[in-house]
């Protein structure tokens, strides 16, 4: 039994109320027990039961729930700074694509790339995040785009879960493109993904979700309808990529078949914002990959205004979203998405949470919660998302132990 003292504020997040109800405590204190969380309000009201527990000083720093990137490409081989420059020179991110690069080029390098190599360099990645207190991340295949090599990314995924103390979700992304060999017989493509692979990952209980990329150059809605169905038969959760660089119906798609989330939306029409607030399906925005490709920004408050619950994510990828720095996502969805930073911290927690279906066990910090926290050195949030600095988090706790200590 731990108990942390001296919280100037603690954010309980919980899974219910508004998106930017946080509900704040200050001068505070938190109690976990192994793994769980057994207390978290005032210091005045810490139960007389817990006074003999092994005691930690917060310092009057402010604590919240361990963030959850719910959205990254986390495993691929190589990087595409070539690309940056070719892209600040004026070619577009769809150019590059049909040029043969873009996704298609990390395909090549990620086929080519070891599962130790493929994961060696992933869990250098996860160690950072710990250190920015990240402790959940969803990650998504899609760069392997044949049945050994989806298959291999979804295996070093699941040896960093193993391996290492951060929860990884699994999402397959068979459907990111037709790969160039298919090119011409796209069919071809789609029966492998419904016949064989999903089969395969559903089977071997490889990833959590499916997820498709619904957009010109990669996959239609009528495609993205069949894989999903696919997809949803074989018993796993739905996800998309849509509408992220022009209105292709994506988000529709999401609310009418029950998906836990969809993702970018910044073209998702009125009529498609008010059927995802309907159905319950997390809206992740990914201001990284806004900034990155210099598309728009989700017009945050026109989803949360129709009763959508939003989720920021880094969208980590070595194309448009070359960062897995959450906290930059989070403040600029403070400026460009005009959030506040409850909002935010709502959206990298407890709705992040949701988007991955793990709200009633992470994401908040409450009773009977896992004890995921970050010890972060400032105030309140508002200052957190203000003074943008390298690392302003000062230790990550991950299932009751520290996987970050920077002097706490
Ligand atoms: O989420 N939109 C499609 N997929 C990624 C980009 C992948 C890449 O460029 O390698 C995204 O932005
Ligand atoms: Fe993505």
């Amino acid at each position: 039994m731990k108990v942390l003292n001296h919280i100037s504020t603690l954010y309980r997040v919980p899974p219910g109320g508004d998106q930017g109800f946080v509900d704040a405590i200050s001068d505070a204190a938190l109690a976990w027990d192994g793994e769980q969380i057994v207390y978290a309000g005032p210091q005045a009201g810490l139960p007389p039961a817990l006074a003999s527990a092994e005691r930690l000083d917060a310092g009057g720093r402010c604590v919240i729930p361990g963030l959850i990137d719910c959205h990254t490409h986390l495993c691929f081989g190589g990087w595409r700074g070539d690309e940056f420059a070719a892209r600040l020179a004026g070619a577009s991110y769809q150019d590059i694509q049909a040029a043969g690069g873009g996704i298609n080029s990390t395909v090549a390098r990620t086929r080519a790339a070891s599962a130790a190599e493929l994961a060696a360099k992933a869990g250098l990645v996860l160690a950072d995040m710990a250190r920015l207190g990240v402790t959940t991340v969803e990650a998504k295949s899609g760069y392997g785009l044949d049945q050994a090599s989806e298959i291999k990314q979804l295996e070093v995924y699941r040896r960093l879960n193993d391996s290492q103390p951060l929860d990884i979700v699994p999402t397959f992304l068979g459907a990111h493109l037709v790969p160039v060999e298919y090119r011409d017989r796209r069919t071809d493509y789609l029966d492998l993904l419904c016949q064989s692979l999903i089969p395969e990952v559903a089977a071997r209980d490889l990833a959590r979700f499916c997820d498709v990329f619904i957009e010109d150059n990669a996959f239609t809605l009528a495609e993205g309808r069949q894989i999903l169905e696919t997809a949803k038969a074989h018993g796993l959760g739905l996800k998309i990529h849509a509408d992220q660089l022009s209105a292709g119906g994506g988000a529709g798609l999401a609310a009418e078949l029950g998906a836990v989330s969809a993702e970018h939306l910044e073209y998702a029409s009125a009529a498609d914002i008010q059927a995802m607030a309907e159905a319950g399906t997390v809206a992740v925005s990914l201001p990284l990959a806004s900034m990155y490709l210099r598309e728009p920004f989700l017009p945050a408050r026109q989803w949360i205004e129709a009763g959508a619950r939003v989720a920021v994510a880094t969208d980590f990828n070595p194309g448009s979203a070359p960062s897995y720095h959450l906290h930059l996502a989070m403040t600029l969805a403070c400026i460009h998405q005009q959030m506040t930073p409850a909002e935010v911290l709502k959206a990298a927690t407890s709705h992040a949470a949701r988007a991955v279906a793990l709200h009633e066990s992470h994401g908040s910090l409450l009773p009977g919660y896992r004890a995921d926290f970050a010890i972060i050195d400032a105030p309140d949030i508002n200052h957190w998302l203000y003074h943008f600095r390298p690392n302003a988090c000062i230790a990550t706790i991950k299932a009751g132990r520290a996987v970050f200590d920077g002097g706490l």
